[in-house]
This record gives C-alpha cells, structure tokens and sequence, in this order.
C-alpha cells in the first residue's frame, strides 16, 4: 500500500507524549503485569515469592502506526517500572523481529536503563546504556531486551519499520543466554545460569 502526506491521519502526524504516562496521544496501551511474564526471570522461587505479593504492572507500550508498506515507519512508547526479581532488574519480554533483517532505533527519554542485545546467529550479547539524551541502534537479526536499571521508571520511544512485526516465540522458548543483575549495586552481564538454558 503507498502512502503519502495526503492519506496520513492528521492524528498520526503530530502526537503528544508525555514523560509520567506510556501514552502516544490517545493510543490503546498494552499493559505486562508480572503475571504475564512468567518464565522471564532466572530466579523462579524470588518470581513466585513476588507473584504471591502481588500482581503489578511491569510495562506500559502504546504505538503509532500510521501506514504499512515499504518504507513505513511505526514507532511505540514504553514506560518501564524499577524494581527487580531477585538480583535481576525488571526487564520487558524481549523479542526478534519477525522480519529479521528489520533495525529499530531506541531513544532514552526518562530514568536509567539498558539494552540487552543477542546476536541470533553467534549468540553475542551486548549491553548498551539506554538513558536521556541519547540513542541505541539496535541491528536486525537482534534478539532486544529493555531492563530498568535505575530507580524510577524508564521511558523511551522505539522507531522501527513498520513490516518489523514482533517475533516473541523463540524467546520464550529460549531465554536470552545473559541476565542483566545488580552487584555491588551496579547492572551487571551475567550467563544465565546452566540449569535454565
Ligand atoms: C518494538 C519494540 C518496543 C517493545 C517494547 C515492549 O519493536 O521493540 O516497542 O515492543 O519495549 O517490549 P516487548 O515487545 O518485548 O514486550
Ligand atoms: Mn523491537
């Protein structure tokens, strides 16, 4: 489908945000609770000791999406919360993109964060800062993982091609190799423990 100046929406070519909501103009947003992250954290006891606590929101995501087609771009704001499982930060699910060869661009807007990042085809990890005033290319063929390091919540945009479509099956199946810990109160890359890969 082509698009152009005339066949946007008007609401899609100016949208409001703000840095205390996870909201895109008036935007749907999705909501991840704990709950629905089962299987995410290593420490499976510290998981159901916090679940039995209670059921809190993790993660706010709304999207614009305002044409598909070649050269469309679509773009999601995300706002999440500090906190940690065990020794391990509280993290979004993570996915592939289902076009694989599709980037996104990551832009920090609020609090204090990282990027996990896993290369598909050699399982490289790297951990890159996500913060204000700054941007994380993140390649094709890239496993991605938000974790909020810090002590509010963390808010950013992700830019990305609007064929990307999100492919969370094979990290479901398969965790990411690395977890992203607190030691010595810093975000530490740690291998995911042997019994959980
Ligand atoms: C889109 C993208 C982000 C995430 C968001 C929530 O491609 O990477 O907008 O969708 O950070 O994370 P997930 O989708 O892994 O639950
Ligand atoms: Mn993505």
């Amino acid at each position: 489908m082509s698009s152009n100046l005339l066949t946007i929406a008007p609401a899609d070519l100016f949208v409001r945000y703000s840095l205390d909501s996870a909201r895109l103009g008036e935007r749907p947003m999705v909501e991840r609770r704990l709950a629905d992250l089962r299987g995410s954290f290593a420490d499976a006891a510290a998981y159901e000791a916090a679940l039995a606590r209670g059921n809190p929101i993790l993660y706010q995501v709304s999207a614009v999406e305002p044409a598909s087609g070649d050269g469309q771009l679509h773009y999601g704001l995300g706002m999440l919360q500090p906190g940690r499982i065990g020794d391990e930060y509280y993290l979004t699910k993570g996915h592939y993109h289902s076009h694989r060869p599709a980037a996104e661009l990551y832009v920090g807007l609020r609090g204090e964060g990282a990027m996990l990042l896993e290369d598909e085809a050699s399982g490289e990890s790297r951990l890159v800062p996500l913060l204000p005033n700054s941007a994380v290319y993140v390649p094709g063929h890239t496993a991605h993982r938000t974790v909020n390091t810090g002590t509010e919540p963390l808010v950013y945009l992700g830019i990305y091609p609007s064929n990307a479509g999100h492919d969370y099956a094979a990290i479901a199946e398969k965790n990411f190799r690395h977890l992203v810990v607190a030691r010595d109160g810093r975000p530490t890359l740690i291998p995911r423990p042997a019994a959980q890969l």
